[in-house]
């Protein structure tokens, strides 16, 4: 059975899809990013939380997430996937790669345009970051810090551990 060389979780914008992109290109092996397998299905994540409500996008979340795992490559979750018991459940034995960088790095270098939830409160990437991080550290087989170095110095870390 195929599985993924490795599974990037970590916190919003700290760049899993960025880097998750580079590492499979450099591998030679393909990309999964699990919040674009649930867009593509249902729609854009904003539109899917208003209409349906954060549970259900955690359910169908969790089960393209399962799905993922049965696969091969680079896979990398969204933020907030490691919240699901039956996501946490299945990610035991497989290489977890948790990315993290201090606050000021994140929200120096993302969108806050494109982010209205940290945009009008900035102070919420901490919140959450504290809350989930002990779940992010006890999932991890690997954690890599992805501020202060060129992203390809990140990669080539990120290559070495799978
Ligand atoms: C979320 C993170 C997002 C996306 C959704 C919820 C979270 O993914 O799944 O908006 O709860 O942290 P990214 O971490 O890829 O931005």
């Amino acid at each position: 059975m195929p599985r993924p060389l490795a599974v990037l979780i970590g916190p919003m914008g700290v760049g899993k899809t960025r880097l998750g992109k580079r590492v499979a290109k450099r591998l030679g092996v393909p990309f999964t990013d699990t919040d674009k397998v649930v867009v593509a299905a249902h729609g854009p994540i904003t539109d899917i939380f208003a209409e349906h409500g954060e549970d259900w996008f955690r359910g169908v979340e969790s089960e393209t997430v399962l799905a993922a795992l049965e696969g091969d490559g680079i896979v990398s979750l969204g933020g907030g996937a490691v919240l699901h018991p039956a996501t946490r459940a299945a990610l035991a034995g497989h290489t977890v790669v948790f990315l993290t960088s201090p606050a000021e790095a994140v929200l120096a270098r993302i969108d806050l345009g494109k982010r209205p939830l940290l945009r009008d409160d900035p102070g919420a990437w901490e919140r959450i970051f504290r809350e989930r991080e002990p779940v992010y550290r006890a999932l991890a087989s690997h954690t890599v810090d992805t501020s202060g170095r060129p992203m390809e110095h990140v990669v080539d870390t990120i290559v070495a551990l799978v």
